[in-house]
């Protein structure tokens, strides 16, 4: 892992505890409250995503695995010799699209960027067995990762980053083309980009992928106060507070919010943090933008690529896009 030096803090490595209190701090006391997502993946976290990607209710992980598999050739077999995926989690896709390719690839380095060690370790046990594939892990925030990727280049040919699962929707839309532009800055002429993005559907059907009946959207939300409890000694009473999932329409996005049933004293030490929250206030965890075709395609042309294909899963309502850099 790659240590940075921000200004104004101590060194903080990302993803380790030290970065971890200062963004609590941070985030916690802006208005309205909130939580970096990519916190919610610590190895319990991890885990319950994986089970979120089964569950009926959410159609994404199975309608995305469909599309890569169908277009496996077109999207490998084209000279590409690093895969770089930015959050790989448990690397179940890019390894069901490298054995799609089948036996027409040739040498592929593979580097998996993930802010969970959990889910590394997983993923690279996934794509261990394929001939001709090395795996490079990187556990780090997505920037860092896609640049220690970049830098460590050993042989000619073609990369392709991968952005799938609806990364893309977590961020809001000055942050999405700000991160598709370091895409594009990080490339040469020529690389791919292959994109991943949840489109609009019925709101029935939004909702229910991120407040699912069995309830493990919900503990997989909650689960984030608990890791605070954890690792920061917050006094966080995880009663207190409900998994609350609403359809921002203007927005075009579903937000995810943890919910205080109560007015209670939050408390965590190991932040330096302690403040009161109302009854019906809210910790804003995660969005998750929803998208129409042509919008992926023009914000992708704007950031610097040319789109080749955009694919279309007519179950789940998926858009998988592969363009190129420009
Ligand atoms: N990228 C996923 C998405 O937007 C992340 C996600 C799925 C998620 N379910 C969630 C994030 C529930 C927070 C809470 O679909």
């Amino acid at each position: 892992m790659m240590s940075t030096i921000r200004p104004g803090h101590a060194i903080a490595t990302p993803g380790s505890r030290n970065r971890f209190a200062v963004d609590v701090r941070d985030f916690l006391t802006q208005h309205p409250r909130q939580l970096p997502s990519r916190y919610l993946y610590d190895e319990l976290g991890s885990a319950l995503f994986e089970a979120i990607c089964r569950l009926p209710w959410y159609p994404l992980t199975r309608a995305e695995l469909r599309l890569l598999e169908a277009h496996a050739r077109e999207i490998l077999n084209v000279g590409v010799t690093t895969a770089i995926e930015l959050g790989s989690g448990s690397g179940a896709k890019l390894s069901a699209l490298i054995a799609a390719a089948g036996s027409g690839r040739g040498r592929l380095d593979v580097h998996l960027v993930d802010v969970s060690e959990s889910a590394l370790a997983q993923a690279r046990g996934a794509l261990e067995s394929f001939e001709n594939v090395r795996i490079l892990t990187h556990e780090t925030t997505y920037e860092i990762g896609l640049l220690e990727s970049v830098l460590a280049r050993p042989f000619p040919g073609r990369r392709l980053v991968l952005f799938l699962g609806s990364n893309i929707g977590n961020f809001d839309p000055p942050g999405r083309d700000a991160f598709l532009g370091s895409v594009r800055a990080a490339l040469d002429a020529g690389d791919g980009f292959l994109l991943g993005a949840d489109l609009i559907k019925p709101e029935r059907k939004l909702l229910l992928a991120y407040d699912d009946p069995l309830g493990v959207t919900a503990a997989f939300n909650l689960n984030l106060l608990s890791r605070i409890n954890r690792e920061l000694q917050g006094n966080l009473d995880l009663d207190g507070f409900a998994h609350h999932a609403l359809w921002n329409e203007a927005r075009s996005r579903i937000e995810m919010h943890l919910r205080s049933n109560r007015r209670q004293r939050i408390d965590i030490r190991g932040a330096d943090l302690d403040f009161v929250m109302a009854e019906g206030e809210m910790i804003w965890t995660e969005s998750s933008y929803k998208y129409d075709p042509p919008e992926i395609v023009s914000m992708v042309e704007r950031s610097g690529f040319s789109v080749r294909a955009q694919w279309i899963d007519a179950v789940g309502r998926f858009a998988l896009t592969l363009a190129e850099a420009v």
